[in-house]
């Protein structure tokens, strides 16, 4: 088939490529200008910033792909613009993606979302039917989960364009927060990572490969909706941040009051480890016929 993948410079972009070509796939890579597209290995590329509409248009035209693949984020910065830019890349980016899709005659398309927009409600681990939060208490965090249900609902209610919606859990592996340098990873190794006084958040994770190993057979697979693609152990924070210390080689987290930890921390990471809600697979298991090939963090995480 032919294939295009926006975002194919990215942590999931780049092991994507090369799976779906060994799959037997044309892959067309959708970079913007500037970036570090080397080494892609991608039959063609193409280029567009996605946020052009036009631009967007002319490079997926010229592709001619059969199905489009929707990787982009701009959460390599963690900072607010970082949450900011990947709101307009999943509402702006993903419409431009899809009337271009559509214009080329493309008869599918499969898009990255996360698992973890879910409102913290029932569980502790939900499928896809929960409700997003759309209603949580942090700007920011409204802003993403808004943005979150715009691209789902323009993936899904495309007129002619059947769509897949891979709601990835927490990602690690190489390039991501979780590595060894990423930002998670050293401050659990230092030690600083606290573990708050109710560490009772459900956090279900995803090595990058599985994540890209599920978009392949999204790519392949005829089943629309949303699937959760998470690993088969959803954990407590109560477990994981030790755990992945001990792995480390780190001193035992600290333990402090709740509230300490949001100020130190921020909403997101408090709610994260206090209140999140995991994320069942069972879906993309049955319809998608993918499973983790990591299936615990416990044995990944000790190997990024
Ligand atoms: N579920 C999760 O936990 C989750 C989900 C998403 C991301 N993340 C975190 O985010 C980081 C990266 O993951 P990722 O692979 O999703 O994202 P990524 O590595 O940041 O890749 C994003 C891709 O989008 C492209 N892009 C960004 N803005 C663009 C624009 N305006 N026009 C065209 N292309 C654009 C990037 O291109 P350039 O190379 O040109 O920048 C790159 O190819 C990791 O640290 C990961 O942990 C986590």
């Amino acid at each position: 088939m032919r294939v295009l993948v926006a975002g194919a410079t990215g942590v999931i972009g780049r092991s994507l490529v090369p799976l779906l070509r060994a799959r037997g796939h044309r892959v067309a890579a959708l970079v913007r200008d500037g970036s570090a597209a080397g080494g892609l290995g991608a039959d063609d590329v193409v280029v567009a910033d996605a946020l052009d509409g036009d631009a967007v248009r002319t490079a997926v035209l010229a592709a001619r792909p059969e199905v489009v693949v929707h990787q982009l984020s701009a959460l390599r910065d963690s900072t607010v613009d970082g949450l900011e830019a990947t709101a307009r890349l999943r509402t702006e980016g993903t419409a431009n993606l899809v009337t271009a899709a559509r214009a080329a005659g493309a008869r599918r398309i499969v898009a990255q979302s996360i698992s973890f927009a879910t409102a913290p409600r029932g569980g502790p681990v939900l499928a896809e039917d929960a409700p997003l939060y759309l209603d949580a208490p942090d700007p920011a965090w409204t802003r993403t989960v808004h943005a979150v249900a715009e691209l789902e609902r323009l993936v899904l209610g495309t007129p002619d364009l059947p769509g897949a919606v891979l709601r990835y859990g927490t990602l690690y592996g190489p390039g991501t927060r979780y590595a060894a340098t990423g930002s998670i990873g050293s401050a659990v190794a230092k030690g600083k990572l606290p573990l708050p006084e109710s560490a009772i958040g459900v956090t279900s994770f995803l090595h990058v490969e599985d994540a890209a190993r599920a978009a392949v057979s999204a790519v392949e697979s005829e089943a629309g909706g949303v699937f959760n693609v998470a690993d088969d152990d959803p954990a407590e924070a109560a477990t994981w941040v030790p755990e992945y210390a001990g792995l480390l080689g780190a001193p035992a987290p600290r333990t402090m009051p709740v509230e300490l930890v949001e100020r130190l921390w921020g909403w997101f990471t408090r709610y994260q480890l206090t209140t999140m809600r995991g994320a069942a697979n069972d879906r993309a298991r049955q319809e998608l016929g993918w499973r983790p090939e990591v299936p615990s963090w416990r044995t990944g995480l000790a190997t990024t």
